[in-house]
């Protein structure tokens, strides 16, 4: 909850405090101070209208989103309602330019709801705006972003005080393998990125750049250095001096301090962008209900591990249980007459056409397990010693079917399933909810925040530009961030 020490503030959000309905909330109702690639919000229309859930409300419920623009009209934005089939609705919505006098109408039966429409002077601003709050406590607080998490202050806990000229050195020392590693020194100075770049392969560091640009379009950032892995495996072993690497994926062996994954962080920064597969699209482009699904397991996906080959010869000896297969042959291309012919991939959406997820790590953690969870499948874990930043809240048997590392028991486990219909369900939606708890792309930005400036307080030594390192711009894009009312309307006259 926000709290509020400056009662002139106070007077100016009361003023515009709109009371929603119990049923409508979500960071999307907030869009002056909460600017993501898509805003979104969530209506429970069973509890607006006080009615059961069933399948024709989607048809009843419809959704309008306007504003004003200097140049034309009306602004460009595009609606996306996802339908979440158990009687309520991921609105998301895309605003291209600056919008002024942005409404939000929710209608059922062509009427308006729970106090609808919702109405916000301007500036509506787009992501690609650079217009950084100055005070990030203030945006923190805006986002609504919990103060801290475990497992940042658990990550963090190996380092007191930083001395990153030293560390880098020693970084560089240990892990610049070009052939095998790669690796980007980044310093945030003045709200500016730059980096330099270790290794062969850095074209991931397309995914760190984009993380650092949002965060200071939207909030001037703590000056900040850090080293980010660009590869999937851990780098730091447990046991030999901790040294402070930022990665995508943690093990049992290391002590990397652990960022969300590339991909669900792409997907945040591009939601309703290049990515479609997202946590919010993959709840409403679902086709089937629970009830509706074929009683099996599926699992899609490449030879990167031999246990995926395992769960190919599990699946033959079982049809009836389990729709597997392989899509490409890379790792094991000598297998592939045994385990062949390789499927053609299928919409990750599809998979929700089956009750059950297996989840199988690839080279590391299969890192699709976020999509997995939101998705409303009882998802089939197999225990891994890799994890991504979230794992530690997952509980077995509440979010997910546990499986022994070697699948041993997996056709037990899809049998068990089969015989408690109600408790797999259960866990679909615990595994769901998690996921709208945990995984959203508010709280990707948040971890990152969180990290980022957690991080800032421990580096104890100067954070300068280094000589020859490159400068990662933001792309132009005109805006105009003032947000003075009164100043705005001197403007137009
Ligand atoms: C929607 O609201 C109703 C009534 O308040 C509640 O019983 C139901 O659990 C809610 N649905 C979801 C999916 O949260
Ligand atoms: C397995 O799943 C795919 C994709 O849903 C489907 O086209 C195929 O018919 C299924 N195979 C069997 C044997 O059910």
């Amino acid at each position: 909850m926000i709290s509020i020490r400056n009662p002139l503030l106070l007077l100016l959000m009361l003023h515009e405090a709109i009371q929603y309905h119990d049923g409508i909330y979500g960071p999307g109702l907030h869009p002056k101070e909460v600017v993501m690639p898509a805003r979104y919000f969530f209506v429970n229309i069973t509890s607006i209208v006080g009615q059961k859930y069933t399948s024709k409300l989607n048809n009843d419920f419809a959704v309008e989103i306007e504003g004003t623009s200097a140049k034309t009209h009306y602004c460009r934005i595009w609606v996306n309602k996802l339908n979440r089939k158990d009687g309520t609705f991921i609105v998301r919505y895309k605003v291209y330019e600056t919008c002024n006098d942005l409404s939000i109408s929710l209608y059922y039966k062509s009427k308006h709801i729970g106090g609808s429409p919702f109405t916000f002077k301007g500036p509506i601003l787009p992501d690609q705006c650079y217009c950084p709050e100055k005070n990030f406590d203030k945006w923190f607080k805006q986002y609504d972003c919990p103060k801290s998490y475990d497992k940042v202050t658990h990550d963090l806990e190996l380092y007191g005080k930083v001395n990153m000229k030293t560390q880098l050195k020693k970084i560089i020392h240990r892990f610049h393998k070009p052939e095998s590693t790669s690796f980007c020194h980044y310093v945030v100075k003045n709200n500016k990125i730059y980096r330099n770049c270790y290794g062969k392969h850095v074209g991931f560091n397309m995914f760190a750049d984009n993380i650092l640009l949002f965060l200071a379009r939207k909030v001037v950032l703590p000056d900040i250095e850090l080293i980010i892995n660009l590869g999937d495996w851990p780098l730091v072993r447990k046991g030999t001096e901790p040294l402070p690497i930022f990665s995508w994926c943690g093990s049992d062996e290391t002590v990397d301090i652990l960022m969300p994954t590339y991909d669900i962080t792409e997907s945040t920064v591009e939601n309703m962008g290049r990515v479609t597969l997202d946590t919010l699209s993959v709840q409403g482009s679902i086709e089937r209900d629970w009830s509706e699904r074929e009683s099996k397991a599926i699992w899609r996906g490449r030879d990167s591990r031999i246990e995926r080959l395992k769960l190919v010869d599990i699946a033959r000896a079982n049809p009836d249980l389990f729709n597997v297969s392989l899509t490409n042959f890379f790792f094991f291309r000598d297998k592939e007459q045994d385990y062949g012919p390789k499927q053609p991939h299928i919409s990750f959406f599809k998979f929700f056409d089956y009750k059950y997820q297996v989840n199988v790590d690839g080279t590391v953690a299969a890192y699709r397990l976020p999509y997995l969870l939101a998705g409303g499948g009882m998802v089939l874990k197999q225990d891994s010693p890799y994890f991504e930043h979230f794992y530690g809240l997952l509980q077995p048997w509440k979010h997910y079917v546990p499986v022994a590392r070697d699948l041993s028991d997996l056709t037990k486990r899809v049998k068990w399933a089969l015989a408690n219909d109600n408790e797999a369900r259960t866990i679909a939606e615990n595994a769901r909810k998690f996921a709208n708890n945990n995984l959203l792309p508010q709280h990707i930005i948040c971890y990152h925040a969180v990290l980022f400036s957690e991080w800032s307080k421990r580096i104890d030594s100067e954070i300068t530009v280094d000589d020859g390192m490159t400068h990662v711009p933001q792309t132009p894009f005109t805006c105009d961030c003032k947000t003075d009312q009164r100043r705005e309307d001197h403007q137009e006259l």
